[in-house]
């Protein structure tokens, strides 16, 4: 898989992708990620991506242009599954949108920036939208951080078995039981004694219980 992120400020996503599992993706070929800088596409001798906005006091906006140059460049290079813009006034991503946009060839992801972007972009430019929460950023960067994150790792090779996806919070729609590790008592702190006791059927029982009792408990609304 390909995804190209198309930004104002691509020093922040210089570090999210280069290190760990997803430096470990694009070292194994299985995921490409590539930053562009949209001032690269500006056409004036400032390489302005912003102007003011027509109605008074809406602040900068970023333009069309150069944002039209850059995805019409991308796209006569290769076929792009969807072209995807993150802002707060959109649709939420959720754990079915990572599990769907992951079956993609090429994305292209566009960080908005300023007080918003011109809305013939995202009328004429842009296939998908999503928020990664009802919050304002002052950038969609550190939102594509996480969209690509919560893609790149459901990519087969990426996760070993023992980290697999299948087994992650919301795959099933609920939450995921608690887990220990050594030692089982620590100051009087001690792992619920059925994890010791060796018989799978049962600890696979408890885990099922432990994850309706935190989703209920939690994020009731997963259950509705
Ligand atoms: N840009 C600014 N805030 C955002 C949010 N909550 N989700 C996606 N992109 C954003």
């Amino acid at each position: 898989m390909r995804i190209d992120i198309l930004t104002v400020v691509p020093e922040l996503l210089e570090s999210p992708f280069n290190h760990s599992i997803l430096k470990r993706a694009q070292e194994k070929g299985i995921a490409e990620i590539n930053v562009h800088n949209i001032r690269d596409w500006a056409t004036d001798k400032h390489k302005r991506v912003d102007d003011y906005a027509f109605s008074k006091g809406a602040g900068m906006v970023m333009m069309v242009e150069p944002i039209d140059r850059a995805i019409s460049e991308l796209r006569s290079q290769r076929v792009y599954d969807e072209v995807i813009f993150l802002t707060p006034d959109a649709v939420k991503f959720t754990q079915q949108d990572a599990n769907k946009l992951s079956m993609s060839g090429n994305l292209i992801i566009l960080c908005g920036h300023y007080k918003g972007i011109d809305q013939r972009v995202r009328d004429n430019l842009i296939t998908r939208e999503f928020s990664i929460g009802d919050y304002v950023l002052t950038g969609g960067e550190l939102a594509a951080a996480i969209l690509t994150d919560a893609i790149v790792r459901l990519l087969p090779g990426v996760l070993s078995d023992e980290t697999s996806a299948l087994t992650d919070s919301f795959q099933d729609g609920l939450l995921t039981p608690p887990v220990y590790t050594r030692p089982a008592d620590y100051k009087g702190w001690k792992v619920p004694e059925i994890l010791l006791s060796g018989n799978d059927q049962l600890i696979d029982e408890w885990k099922m219980d432990q994850a309706l009792e935190r989703t209920r408990r939690i994020r009731p609304d997963l259950l509705a």
